[in-house]
């Protein structure tokens, strides 16, 4: 049976839940606190959630820790996120591992620095066999960037006749896309209250039902994560249908 035909009561919990943790900084502010405070204290919150999903089979759950764009901030700021985030794989890995998490990134390893792109590499070497939860994190991650590559992909099998411009089709681009294989978000949650998808998974949310809050991404409890999906379950979904 095709989603679309589902009737409200038989749609349950999301496969594939994304979220934008947007307002680390404002709440570091609110605090008095450096602003690399608020992503600390934000990255526990990551291992909350993520508890959260795998207690309620949620099967796909895609964070937003590192734009391309994040690189403008500055230099502390960056490098207080890459050293935040070493102490989160080193800290999580193993763990969520056990518990049947599938570690996968979304981004380039481009331009980061060694001792993350070395984390990442080993992760994706040794990562779960069990795979009831998969956790994409997005790190050095652009949409726009995501969809070029594809294009640029795409043209150079044209040039080389391996296939014809009538092959590309919607599936031949998303096999191209680093979330090729899975289902799209069914539930984009968005963080801090800003009401935009900040270049976050542009093809993948063309029919994801989007929930945004004024909550900030450091005080997103397991509670508020609840009542995001049982927003998302009264939502009716019609996927361009009537
Ligand atoms: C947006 O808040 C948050 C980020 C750009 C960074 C998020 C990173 C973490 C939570 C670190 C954890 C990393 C991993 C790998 C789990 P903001 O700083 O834009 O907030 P503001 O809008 O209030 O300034």
């Amino acid at each position: 049976m095709r989603e679309q035909d589902l009737t409200e009561t038989e749609r349950k919990i999301p496969d594939h839940v994304a979220v934008i943790m947007d307002g680390n900084g404002r709440w570091a502010k609110k605090h008095g606190l450096p602003r690399t405070e608020g992503h600390r204290v934000g990255a526990g919150r990551v291992r909350e959630i993520v508890e959260k999903c795998l207690e309620l089979g949620v099967k796909y759950f895609t964070i937003y820790a590192f734009s391309k764009e994040n690189w403008k901030r500055p230099g502390k700021e960056v490098s207080g996120i890459m050293k935040l985030s070493e102490v989160f794989f080193n800290r999580e890995f193993n763990r969520l591992k056990s518990k049947g998490v599938y570690f996968v990134h979304l981004g380039d390893t481009e331009n980061l620095p060694p001792f993350i792109i070395k984390i990442i590499k080993n992760m994706e070497r040794n990562n779960a066999v069990e795979r009831k939860l998969y956790l994409n994190i997005a790190f050095n991650y652009s949409g726009r960037s995501e969809l070029t590559n594809a294009v640029k992909q795409l043209c150079t099998l044209v040039r080389q006749d391996e296939i014809k411009v009538s092959d590309i089709t919607e599936d031949k681009i998303e096999s191209f896309l680093f979330t090729h294989g899975m289902p799209d978000p069914d539930l984009l949650i968005r963080t801090g209250g800003e009401m935009r998808v900040s270049n976050f998974l542009l093809w993948q949310i063309a029919y994801t039902e989007i929930w945004v809050t004024d909550v900030l991404w450091p005080d997103f409890s397991a509670e508020v994560f609840l009542g995001a999906i049982s927003d998302y379950r009264r939502r009716e979904r019609r996927f361009g249908g009537v």
